[in-house]
């Protein structure tokens, strides 16, 4: 059957956007929500607007009848109407080659209003020159703002994409399996979302911040190769890449390696890329963790451009500088970006560049202007005869620094590399930089000595620094992996630990109490005694898949109902207080005049 049969009801021939030349010369029955009205006196021109698209209908007392002619003129914008009439071709002159339904028009016979609408709180329909209203108020009148086109084409493509998805692993044998909404607390590190137990007063349910229990549980129950299209909650600080509730590509496979599911993501990254209509050219990149931060300062480094981080420490550690000397006498190091043609830039935009180091945590940059005779700037004034050739700048160029330990200096040159892009304008090498970062360290520092997991207490210590898990355990690295895309975290997974001695082990040095870890996963550590098999696994963000594979637009463009920056539902208007009585009921108490 073709689209335009499908999109036939009981109430319409085809959908607006479908009708086709084809069918010219037929009696046609069309039904949508008004998009514009012109009235020419004599003539009235409709649009129709539907999911498909956008139809032409014309009023005109030669082929409407006289009840059709006071119908159209009392239409307003977002009425929804049917009408009945005749697919004609336009005359030449009126052909519109911009859209997809431009050779054609339906002429009106009758007209019968569906449903009216109260004049819209903000407009569906936008001049092209016109801008969008302020996201508060598209929030608020959400419906009004998933009409637009922009909206539907990017919750289409969602669809698209997550049955791409599903057909994917189908075809490499998972099985989707639900795992529940209602359980206890995992450990993410975000905040849980607590639900009240009314049979259980006093006992809560937490809201899963993902399914990573039960898919590790799942494998041990033998499914072997597990996919779910999962809703995860996490109470976490709002930021543009994170939404309270989202949505997860949750993977989990036994007998695995990370050789396997780096496959069979890049294999999916291929067909989703195809779909959205961008580039994927397996196989992707690949970076240890060390190399990121090393060269570009960050776990999820954007490689749509080419410029690193460079270690100056040797050359500019000997210059007459007390700040300099200082940070190498204690340890640290002096790191930066060499910026071909920087010294254009002015004093106000390299101090928004330092600025930008200094939102991320540095005391401050120092830097250089390179000119023909030497070099200025509060770095260059410290700059010996052979400074710049050592350094193996040019004149024109400018060197930003940092100075101090690893942990400091790499976010703030994460921060000066993407302001001095933006600053210098500087080219792409590539619109689509894929990345795999591998071997994350599992622990990271959780300050006064304690251990704290870098990702979740899950992750398989790489066997090759098994040795190191007591004598320096931060240093020990993990099966672990994240796929970026243009500097976005888009999924991060791991290989599991199959070995319940060596779970607990983990469990303990992150400081849990033998009865803590009983309490708290107890549950797992009895199914990893019962046969476990090594499997490990994946979650690829839907939300962030689909915002990137539309050409970088925000989460809350991709989802139908986000939660607005201050974790709201503006439209349905959530969280809301809840009466007393439902709260006694719950057997919970609130602060404060209710
Ligand atoms: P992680 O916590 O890294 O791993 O999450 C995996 C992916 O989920 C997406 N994501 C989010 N998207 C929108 N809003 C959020 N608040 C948010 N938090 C995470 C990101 C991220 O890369 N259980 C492990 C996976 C595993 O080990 O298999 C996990 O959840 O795209």
């Amino acid at each position: 059957m073709s689209r335009t049969e499908t999109s036939a009801t009981a109430m319409r021939t085809a959908a607006a956007g479908l009708v086709t030349l084809e069918m010219a010369g037929r009696g046609v029955r069309i039904v949508g929500w008004i998009h514009r009205r012109r009235d020419l006196g004599g003539l009235v021109f409709l649009d129709l607007r539907d999911r498909s698209g956008i139809l032409q209908a014309s009023a005109g007392p030669d082929w409407s009848s006289a009840d059709a002619m006071d119908a159209v003129r009392g239409l307003s914008v977002e009425d929804v109407v049917a009408v009945r009439g005749v697919v004609r071709p336009r005359p030449d002159a009126a052909r519109n080659p911009e859209m997809a339904t431009g050779d054609l028009e339906i002429q009106i016979t009758e007209l019968e209003v569906l449903n009216r609408a109260r004049t819209p709180a903000i407009p569906v329909y936008l001049p092209p020159e016109e801008e969008l209203p302020s996201e508060k108020l598209r929030l608020r009148h959400r419906v009004l703002d998933l009409r637009r086109h922009e909206m539907q084409a990017r919750l289409a493509l969602r669809h698209r994409l997550v049955l791409a998805v599903r057909n994917h692993f189908d075809a490499l044998g998972f099985y989707e399996i639900e795992t529940p909404i209602l359980t206890k607390p995992t450990p993410e590190g975000a905040r849980d979302f607590l639900v009240p137990s009314r049979v259980h007063p006093g006992e809560f349910f937490a809201l899963p911040q993902s399914p990573q229990i039960y898919k590790q549980l799942l494998m041990i129950a033998g499914f072997d190769r597990y996919v779910q299209i999962a809703r995860c909650f996490r109470d976490e600080d709002m930021r543009a890449d994170r939404q309270p509730e989202f949505t997860q590509i949750d993977v989990e496979a036994a007998f695995v390696q990370p050789e396997d599911i780096l496959g069979w993501c890049e294999g999916l990254m291929e067909k989703l890329a195809e779909v959205a209509g961008i580039e994927a050219a397996t196989p992707f990149r690949r970076m240890t963790y060390h190399d990121a931060m090393e060269r570009f300062g960050c776990d999820r480094p954007d490689l749509r451009y080419g410029l690193e981080i460079r270690d100056f420490t040797t050359v500019l550690g000997e210059l007459d500088s007390a700040i300099l000397r200082g940070a190498v006498e204690k340890g640290g190091r002096i790191r930066g970006l060499g910026l071909e043609g920087g010294a254009r830039l002015t004093r106000r935009r390299i101090v928004a560049v330092e600025d930008a180091a200094k939102a991320a945590g540095a005391p401050g940059l120092l830097w250089a202007k390179i000119t023909e005779n030497g070099a200025t700037g509060p770095l260059g004034r410290f700059f010996r005869d052979d400074t710049r050739t050592r350094l193996g700048l040019a004149p024109g160029d400018l060197l930003v620094a940092a100075a101090g330990p690893d942990r400091v200096t790499s976010p703030a040159l994460d921060a000066a590399r993407a302001a001095s892009i933006a600053a210098l304008d500087l080219p792409r090498t590539t619109e689509h930089a894929w990345l795999w970062v591998t071997a994350f360290p599992v622990f990271e520092d959780g300050g006064d000595g304690t251990l704290a997991a870098n990702h979740h207490p899950f992750v398989q210590p790489d066997p090759a620094d098994a040795h190191l898990l007591d004598s320096d355990p931060l240093a020990v690295r993990g099966l672990a992996y994240d796929l970026v895309y243009n500097g976005t975290e888009l999924g991060s997974g791991s290989i599991r630990m199959h070995d319940a001695a060596l779970q607990t082990r983990i469990l303990s040095m992150l400081g849990l109490r033998p009865e803590e870890i009983t309490a708290k996963f107890g549950f797992l550590l009895e199914a990893l005694r019962s046969g476990a098999p090594p499997h490990g696994g994946i979650a690829l963000g839907v939300d962030r898949l689909v915002a990137q594979l539309s050409g970088g637009t925000s989460l809350r463009d991709v989802i139908a109902f986000p939660k607005t920056t201050t974790a709201r539902a503006s439209f349905e208007g959530a969280p809301s207080p809840v009466p007393a009585a439902e709260l006694a009921a719950l057997g919970i108490s609130v602060g404060g005049d209710r």
